[in-house]
């Protein structure tokens, strides 16, 4: 079978099943309601779509809680509707790249069952058990969702580790039985034909075992278990067996989200040579803004930092490995409310900052929503959050005494429903998401902003989308070109090319909503020049001397 990179190609579009779309009116998203869907997402031009968890699980983490990996769970639909789901996708020229969350299982997958119900059992090893120590967990490491990554176990006076919640133990990947069981299954989804893996927390997966401490940060009692086992010893090792065992047969394109790399680990994880996945999923742009309490602090950055970091992965990875390129999923806040504005100026921010990510290097990751602008969403009460994550913060920091109020800006900045309120399709009840009573209340912004709407608006963000999808497949600079950052030091421009064998795509954005005068060296200004997309009317600009519109962004094809 010839490997064609066709990923590198592609513009991929995130589904949150939960959020997309509810067919049967019982408030829940649904695998029809995907397919109800595949025309729209063929308009919008998208190649391929990272499908999040739609396997059987009791939802303590909306799916990303496997109970059982070859099931489909029922509120979501059947086997059957997830095979003619993959059948019409591929029709469309669509394909599917399913979610692999394999760091750990929901504690009511038959494995754990077995694992936990004697010291003997043979599935006790698929899990990672350990002693008490002093009276305690055998360790001082945080769960990412708050407290003691170790749960103690009645039955057998052990402890297990977590990394997420208590339903989420993890998975022994020392175990070659359990690393067995783990590539026959994704033989099996692979076999089924679809056409790869987003990796869910996979460089988590080969934990130190040496068992690391370190004494707490001033004013805590746990250290991050991530901190000891993101890249841990034998992740390498792992990842390469994995592509031996399955990924290389096969002509699909994978993914790993891996929260703590950085551009060497990337570089490492992705290069062709070593063999290993295609691409990597970093935070570190997820992170602008991050306190010593982490994501919950939320304050000003720097459109430098950004700039740094961008420009260390594109060049990073240029000539060995591949980026993927997001603003937003699941777990993050929505993209226009974080870099751009979410008033005002939506739209016209919303079309810089598409501009930006699709001009570089990489494939683009789009999720659901993005396309038309969604919104961060502020709820008045806690009661109105489902997320986990979420809900046990809150709880540890009023335990801690924080009141409601001091509490609530953090969850509107960064908590992660904002990016789960439901699809807003168009202006009738629930965004027409649902007949019924929607799992998470809409965005009250329905009437405003919506699907029905965007598709009526020659000039709305969803065409601009369309338009740079469109520009990927028509010019093979922006698919292969290298990135060179110009204006390193502006606070406000963020301005680069793209150049491969004497061509040279030029892009400029204003992140502000004041005017900006700037110009650029005259290797650039003085070359003749073809507009590719902006996202003002006047599109004809003097590089030597030009002003920027507040969220002004173009891309122009420079002639030699
Ligand atoms: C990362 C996923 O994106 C997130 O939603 C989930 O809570 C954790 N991994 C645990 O699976």
């Amino acid at each position: 079978m010839g490997k064609t990179q066709w990923w590198k190609q592609s513009v991929v579009y995130q589904i949150y099943p939960r959020s997309f779309y509810d067919s049967n009116g019982d408030g829940i998203g649904d695998i029809p309601g995907v397919i109800a869907k595949l025309d729209y997402l063929k308009q919008l031009g998208i190649d391929v779509i990272w499908l999040s968890p739609v396997y059987d699980s009791p939802n303590d983490d909306n799916g990303y809680d496997i109970r059982d990996y070859q099931s489909i769970l029922s509120e979501f639909g059947t086997m059957e509707d997830f095979d003619r789901m993959l059948d019409e996708a591929h029709e469309r020229g669509i394909r599917i790249v399913m979610d692999l969350v394999v760091n750990h299982t929901s504690d009511e997958h038959a494995w754990f069952v077995e694992s936990r119900s004697s010291k003997n059992s043979p599935k006790r090893d698929y899990y990672i058990w350990k002693k008490e120590k002093d009276g305690g967990p055998p360790t001082n490491w945080e769960s990412a969702f708050s407290g003691s990554a170790w749960k103690y176990d009645e039955k057998t006076g052990e402890y297990f580790l977590h990394m997420f919640s208590e339903k989420q133990p993890d998975l022994n990947w020392e175990n070659p039985d359990l690393r067995e069981d783990v590539y026959r299954m994704m033989r099996w989804w692979l076999d089924k034909g679809i056409d790869g893996f987003r990796m869910d927390v996979i460089n988590l997966i080969s934990k130190d075992q040496t068992m690391p401490e370190r004494r707490p940060d001033p004013g805590k009692s746990l250290v991050s278990a991530f901190e000891f086992h993101a890249n841990g010893p034998r992740i390498h090792e792992f990842l390469h067996e994995m592509h031996e065992q399955v990924l290389k047969h096969y002509d699909i394109m994978t993914v790993g989200e891996m929260p703590g790399v950085d551009v060497e680990q990337g570089r490492k994880y992705t290069d062709e040579a070593r063999q290993e996945l295609n691409m990597v999923f970093h935070f570190e742009h997820m992170s602008l803004g991050d306190g010593p309490d982490g994501k919950w602090e939320d304050r000003p950055w720097k459109l430098t930092e950004l700039k740094e970091i961008m420009t260390k992965w594109q060049e990073g990875l240029d000539e060995h490995g591949w980026n993927s390129l997001y603003w937003n999923n699941h777990d993050q806040p929505r993209a226009v409310s974080r870099f751009g504005d979410d008033s005002v100026h939506r739209e016209k921010s919303g079309k810089m900052l598409a501009t930006l990510l699709h001009g570089m290097k990489g494939t683009p990751f789009i999720y659901q929503g993005e396309e038309i602008g969604m919104t961060n969403v502020q709820f008045s009460s806690i009661n109105e959050y489902k997320d986990i994550e979420t809900i046990n913060w809150f709880n540890e920091k009023r335990f801690q005494g924080f009141s409601e109020k001091e509490l609530m800006p953090s969850i509107y900045g960064r908590g992660r429903d904002n990016a789960r309120t439901p699809v807003q399709w168009n202006s009738s009840e629930h965004a027409g998401f649902t007949t019924g009573s929607p799992w998470l209340t809409v965005n009250p912004n329905y009437e405003d902003i919506n699907v029905e709407k965007a598709l009526a608006d020659r000039n709305s963000l969803f065409y601009y989308y369309q338009k740079l999808i469109q520009l990927r497949k028509e010019e093979e600079t922006l698919v292969h070109g290298s990135y060179g950052l110009l204006l390193e030091e502006d606070e406000e421009v963020y301005a680069y090319t793209r150049t491969r064998e004497g061509e040279t795509i030029l892009v400029v954005c204003n992140f502000t909503a004041e005017k900006q005068e700037r110009s650029l060296p005259g290797t650039i200004a003085g070359k003749e020049i073809g507009l590719l997309i902006s996202n003002e009317k006047e599109d004809l600009h003097d590089l030597k001397q030009f002003t920027l519109q507040p969220y002004e962004a173009f891309m122009y094809r420079l002639n030699t």
